[in-house]
């Protein structure tokens, strides 16, 4: 309730003050109110939402989070000293690579379009098919994935990092007791990806009450949203889930593009019987079949995980393989009604938009941008492929 009054306060401040000024306050106002994280919750995330991400068995501290930190950003986690997180998962490409599929060490094209992991915290479930069920699980795939950062094994990466004095030191002082293991590593990487917030956009300016936020196109846009162009049916909405997905799976017709399904499906069948699911989920070639690769079930054949939608201006190209590369694009798409398919989720249907209502979507997701992640991005030097030393491959280096 106070809660609720010092937003109404905050509000009627909002006309007195220009809007930049508005948002210092807000975020003052908000900064005290938690003195025990070190972390900005921005404007549209609640903080009890926050909170009830952080795992029992990986509670926050500054320590983990700024050892999280440095192990993201550092090259020695691959095997040649050419990729950390970060590459694929750039800070200054709104947290992905701009790619349409992910690049690995030694230049190797991966199946899928890299995730940003902004808000990655919210996420219930993880990749594009769901093969991960947490974030301290979903860090141990790249790490030793073959394509991805190419340690081969967990000794491996371990006995690397173990004779990296500062990392000695900063696992002693985060884990105490525990030894540097993948699983304290995955800790303190997961740890930090939950400060990786996106909120404080024009949209969530506007759901506090700013009615000038959104210009009148993108208002229109908002009510198409919801209503004749169905998004909101997959790309959920609510205060309590202010994320826009259902963290469900859906066959689209992406996965059709180029490939028939039925087939891949008989071949998979056949493929499996001798390897697990999961683990040829991601190999070339049947990454198209999404969800079934995992659960097996025919309803998942060709579906991948909703995605969330902030920030897509900044996150180009879309969709699981990466193939629609601007945002007109994708709302044609949903106007087509996806591509024609056996087991296209019964919602996506032609949409019968005019030319002005689909400008007036594309308005509305612009407003999704956090000015917070755009400033960001505008400021910060890409990452480079640049290879660390080979004999500096255990030894201290600045990010
Ligand atoms: C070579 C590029 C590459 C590297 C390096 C990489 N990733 Fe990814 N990441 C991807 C791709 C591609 C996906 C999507 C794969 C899929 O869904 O099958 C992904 C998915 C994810 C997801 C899931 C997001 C979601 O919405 O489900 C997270 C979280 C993530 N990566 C974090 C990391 C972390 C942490 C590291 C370092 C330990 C890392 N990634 C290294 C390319 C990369
Ligand atoms: C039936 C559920 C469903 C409906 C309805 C739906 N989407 Fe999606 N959306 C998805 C799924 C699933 C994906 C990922 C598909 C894939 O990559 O194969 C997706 C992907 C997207 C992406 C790409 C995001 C990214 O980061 O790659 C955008 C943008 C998007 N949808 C916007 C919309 C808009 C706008 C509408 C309404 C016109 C809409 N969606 C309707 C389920 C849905």
């Amino acid at each position: 309730m106070r809660r609720f009054f010092q937003s109404i306060l905050l509000l009627s401040l909002a006309w007195l003050f220009p809007i930049h000024a508005f948002q210092t306050r807000s975020e003052q106002a908000r900064t005290s109110a938690r003195k025990t994280i070190p972390v900005q919750i921005p404007v549209g995330i609640s903080e009890s939402l926050w909170r009830r991400r952080i795992p029992k068995n990986n509670p926050l501290s500054v320590e983990k989070i700024a050892l999280g930190r440095a192990l993201y950003f550092d090259k020695r986690l691959s095997i040649d000293g050419t990729v950390s997180c970060a590459t694929c998962h750039d800070p200054a490409l709104a947290f992905t690579d701009a790619k349409v599929v992910a690049v690995g060490r030694g230049d190797r094209r991966g199946t899928r379009n890299a995730p940003t992991i902004l808000n990655v915290a919210f996420n219930e479930i993880f990749f594009w098919d769901g093969r991960a069920s947490s974030l301290e699980d979903q860090v141990k795939h790249p790490l030793l994935s073959s394509f991805e950062m190419g340690m081969t094994n967990e000794k491996e990466l371990t006995a690397r990092l173990s004779t990296i004095p500062e990392y000695q030191r900063q696992f002693k002082r985060v884990f105490k007791s525990e030894d540097l293991t993948i699983d304290t590593i995955a800790n303190a990487i997961a740890a930090y990806e939950r400060t990786v917030l996106s909120g404080n956009s024009p949209f969530d300016r506007f759901i506090m009450g700013q009615t000038t936020a959104l210009t009148e196109a993108q208002k229109r846009g908002w009510t198409l949203f919801k209503g004749k162009a169905k998004c909101i049916e997959c790309h959920t909405y609510s205060l309590q889930n202010p994320f826009f997905t259902d963290f469900k799976f859906h066959n689209t017709g992406v996965a059709v593009a180029d490939t028939a399904l039925d087939e891949l499906v008989r071949t998979f069948e056949k493929s499996s019987k001798d390897t697990s699911g999961t683990v040829l989920a991601h190999a070339a070639g049947f990454s198209e079949l999404g969800r079934f690769a995992v659960t097996l079930q025919r309803v998942d054949i060709g579906a991948f995980k909703t995605p969330m939608l902030r920030d897509l201006e900044l996150t180009s190209p879309y969709m699981h393989d990466g193939s629609i590369k601007t945002l007109i694009d994708v709302v044609q798409f949903y106007n087509r009604g996806g591509n024609a398919n056996r087991y296209l989720d019964e919602r996506i249907q032609p949409l019968r938009l005019a030319d002005t209502e689909i400008n007036d979507l594309v308005e509305f997701l612009r407003a999704l941008t956090s000015d917070d992640v755009l400033r960001q991005c505008q400021t910060m030097r890409p990452q480079t492929r640049t290879t660390v030393p080979r004999t500096n491959l255990s030894s201290p280096m600045k990010n």
